[in-house]
């Protein structure tokens, strides 16, 4: 997608040929900047404090990071240890691990001597397969703004909300959930997205910058905002990313899904989720019991940081000292609240069933899976 009219990816290899890039997601949307990550260790800490942050991008990433650590110390012994390093990242996203199993699968059984390539060409792999899963993802879900673009009687815009950031910034390229409104603005069919704020770490504003920069008309929202919106018919769709996919279809997802999903149910307005396959987990089942909730620091929910009236970014406590905080990341939507998974092979039923049948590979090597490397 285009920052400032030039085509940029949100991760990158650097001139070196072993550092990668990343826009530093922390500072937007306030500033746009890039950073340099050179060893596991950086990667590392730009997974946890969030400066690179959306699970398909946390993956991509991650893998880079065992190629650093095999740099360093090409060892069994240290390939172990980078791996269990980068996966107490963030314990969520479910592409993280995923993303690991592959890199490590790819490298496992070579010589030394050979890990560091083997590693690097995975990592890339992994980059390249993402956008071409969200061209498909996109393909597919255009299709459902095309449909509700065909049955409006006016020429008004088809109106979707989204929850979080699930666009370009948070993969290599394109989005999930924002995939097939990009598609539909560039086909020129009238699109117009409302934006929840999603707080504490405000992804809504990566969302309204990352619209911004291409052109799509949005309207930026507070978080409770969504239900009255569909109680006066003003969202046609709602399309959301996720962080974990069950075998039976629940859907793990920024603190803050469940409710739009309750209100859309209630409103009868459909509710999707755009997901790769790498973020379906095949080893849970329920994902209300079994997925790990990542809770943040209680300064996310204490503070609030903005743009002040002198032109700098600053942050100002609005909790008053003194009262507990919590500070939960995730929550879980259950299928039945899914009217749809749209995923690169098609869009599907957040069912058990379909799920296995459209990703028959996946459903069988998780029965398999060595159960040492599940998180707690
Ligand atoms: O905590 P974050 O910002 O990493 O959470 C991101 C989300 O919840 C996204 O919706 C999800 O990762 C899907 S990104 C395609």
């Amino acid at each position: 997608m285009k920052v400032n009219g030039i085509s940029t990816r949100s991760v990158w290899r650097e001139p070196d040929g072993v550092s990668v890039g990343v826009i530093d997601q922390a500072l937007l949307p306030y500033r746009f900047a890039t950073i340099r990550l050179a060893t596991l260790e950086d990667i590392a800490r730009a997974i946890s404090s969030m400066q690179v942050r959306g699970a398909p991008l946390i993956g991509a990433v991650a893998a880079y990071g065992l190629c650093m650590a095999l740099r360093v110390d090409a060892s069994d012994e240290n390939l172990e240890r980078a791996y269990s390093m980068l996966l107490a990242t963030r314990p969520t996203a479910i592409n993280l691990k995923w993303a690991l199993d592959e890199a490590m699968a790819a490298v496992r059984n070579l010589p030394r001597d050979q890990r560091v390539a083997a590693a690097y060409r995975r990592a890339d792999e992994i980059c390249d397969e993402d956008v071409a899963i969200n061209q498909a993802i996109g393909q597919n879900g255009l299709r459902l703004i095309e449909d509700i673009a065909r049955r409006k009687k006016s020429d008004a815009p088809v109106n979707v909300l989204t929850h979080c950031n699930a666009g370009w910034l948070a993969t290599v390229d394109l989005g999930t959930a924002t995939a097939p409104i990009y598609l539909a603005h560039d086909a020129g069919i009238k699109v117009h997205v409302f934006v929840d704020e999603t707080r504490p770490r405000n992804q809504g504003a990566l969302t309204a910058w990352e619209l911004g920069q291409h052109g799509v008309p949005h309207t930026f929202i507070a978080d409770n905002t969504g239900g009255h919106l569909m109680q006066h018919g003003l969202v046609d769709i709602a399309i959301v990313g996720t962080d974990r996919v069950t075998a039976q279809g629940d859907v793990c997802n920024k603190i803050g899904t469940y409710l739009k999903a309750l209100a859309a149910k209630d409103n009868n307005v459909p509710f999707y989720v755009a997901l790769p396959s790498p973020t379906i987990d095949f080893t849970v089942t329920d994902g209300i019991a079994e997925i790990p909730i990542e809770q943040r620091g209680a300064e996310e929910i204490a503070n609030v940081t903005g743009r002040g009236a002198d032109g700098g970014v600053t942050t100002v406590r609005v909790v008053p000292e003194g009262s507990d905080v919590a500070n939960y990341a995730f929550d879980v939507t259950p299928a039945r609240l899914v009217s749809g998974l749209i995923t690169e092979r098609g869009v599907i039923a957040a069912t058990r069933g379909a799920l296995a049948k459209v990703f028959p590979e996946r459903a069988n090597s998780a029965k398999y899976a060595p159960s040492g490397r599940s998180e707690g």
